[in-house]
């Protein structure tokens, strides 16, 4: 495969391309900074859509939260060093990344766009940018790997009632040639989602978001092994409605649409995933299973307290991804880079920490790696991206973060991620003045 895209661009030179179209009169596929790309996003997609997409738990308070905790720091720039040689590059697990950046797993992504989960595989390898599938895509992570050649992808792991479903994701991953497992553990239960509430609307329902599952022989065992027509009752309460969701569940099965609207398979296997696919007994002792079922390295992503840093290390696990899930699980909850660096304290330099939940420019990115990231997750951003403009969409929102977070390092004065640090920050201004004086208080 080519060498990646990212590795040959530096910020300047995705400057110098957006301004060079600008003169022949092409704009930007998508827009540059995260408001304009937000508010394009929300005139493009469906409202069901839209409404997955950007919605959080609750009040959104944590969505928000995740927010105002980049706003707490502010970058403390350096001049007069030489920073004309960058290199925004990071190691992790032994593979070398052209930006600390990766695509996070983000589910039915159907609902964006046809081929949405391709189209996001086929962008982050041309880029050279790791993609975490997600164990609820769209589409299978076997037709996602076979668009990638080598470039590196990750698979994220819901753990479901069944440990043989599973064992069979995991050992397809390593097939797939994935390099890492990421276990979410913020996602027990589904968070309360009022933006899909209110819409009646659950993608999975529909049969959006299922593609690991239906390619899975094991799943498959589990489907065939029950009671035949479980969900007809609630359906025919309203006729048309339930023919559109047939119809939909129908054409989203793998298959022929005429063959799966006769079958009860594709609505069993709706049915069975929603009793199979999250299990809120998950402890410590269910995870030293992933180490008998594979050598890869493994994440644990969701992690947001120190002592659950500390017990991860001891347990033996490779990596943390601390994450509120992009404040779609817990209301109320910390920001995720509010946490970041206790848990990076806990820690202590011996397992990779990332991070995600609200990164939205390049500087955010800086801030997050000078609090103790070795990289970062985007979500919403490239899914905006993918809605706008496809597989090009994705790419120019990654290129466009990766060359912000190259301008901003080198316009701190720094050359390499490493270089970042406390020291590289100061506590935002507007935060001091706002606590109460001794005397006031
Ligand atoms: C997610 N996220 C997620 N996480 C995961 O482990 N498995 C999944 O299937 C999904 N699905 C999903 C769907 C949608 C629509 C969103 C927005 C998010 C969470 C995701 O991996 C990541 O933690 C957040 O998206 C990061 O926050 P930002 O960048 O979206 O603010």
């Amino acid at each position: 495969m080519a060498k990646p895209l990212l590795s040959n661009m530096s910020g300047r030179i995705r400057q110098g391309l957006i301004y060079a179209d600008g003169v022949v009169g092409r704009p930007p596929a998508v827009p540059t900074d995260w408001p304009s790309l937000d508010r394009a996003a929300r005139h493009k997609l469906s409202r069901r859509a839209y409404a997955y997409v950007a919605g959080g738990a609750g009040l959104e308070g944590t969505v928000r939260a995740d927010r105002a905790a980049f706003d707490r720091w502010e970058l403390s720039p350096r001049v007069l060093r030489d920073v004309s040689v960058r290199d925004s590059g990071v190691e992790i697990f032994g593979r070398r990344i052209p930006s600390p950046i990766l695509l996070a797993p983000v589910g039915a992504l159907g609902l964006v766009r046809r081929g949405a989960d391709v189209e996001v595989a086929t962008a982050a390898a041309a880029l050279g940018v790791p993609y975490i599938f997600s164990n609820q895509a769209s589409q299978s992570m076997e037709d996602c790997a076979a668009v990638m050649g080598d470039a590196p992808r990750w698979f994220q792991l819901y753990w479901s009632t069944s440990d043989e479903l599973v064992a069979s994701l995991v050992k397809r991953a390593a097939v797939a040639k994935c390099e890492a497992i990421v276990v979410t553990l913020d996602t027990t239960m589904l968070g309360w989602r009022p933006r899909d509430l209110n819409l009646g609307h659950l993608p999975f329902a529909f049969g959006e978001g299922l593609a690991q599952y239906t390619s899975d022989p094991v799943f498959a065992s589990i489907v065939a092994s029950r009671p035949d027509g479980p969900t007809t009752r609630p359906m025919l309460r309203d006729l048309p409605a339930a023919l559109r969701a047939l119809g939909a569940i129908s054409h989203r099965h793998p298959g022929r649409f005429l063959d799966n609207l006769r079958s009860s398979v594709p609505r069993a296997s709706v049915q069975t995933f929603l009793e199979v696919y999250s299990r809120p007994s998950l402890t410590w002792e269910n995870l030293a299973l992933l180490r008998e079922l594979t050598s890869l390295p493994v994440v644990l992503k969701g992690v947001l307290h120190p002592d659950d840093a500390r017990r991860a290390v001891d347990e033996g696990i490779d990596g943390l991804i601390v994450s509120t899930h992009g404040g779609r699980q817990v209301d109320g909850a910390r920001g995720s880079l509010d946490c970041l660096p206790d848990v990076v304290a806990a820690v202590d330099g011996r397992i990779p920490v990332l991070m995600d939940s609200g990164v939205r420019s390049g500087a955010d990115i800086a801030k997050a790696i000078a609090l103790g990231a070795r990289a970062v997750c985007v979500g919403r951003p490239y899914v905006y991206g993918l809605g706008l403009a496809g597989a090009r969409g994705v790419s120019e929102v990654v290129q466009n973060l990766a060359a912000e977070f190259d301008l901003t390092m080198g316009l701190c004065g720094l050359t390499a991620p490493a270089q970042f640090g406390r020291h590289s920050l100061v506590e935002a201004r507007r935060q001091r003045d706002r606590r109460p004086s001794r005397r006031t208080r």
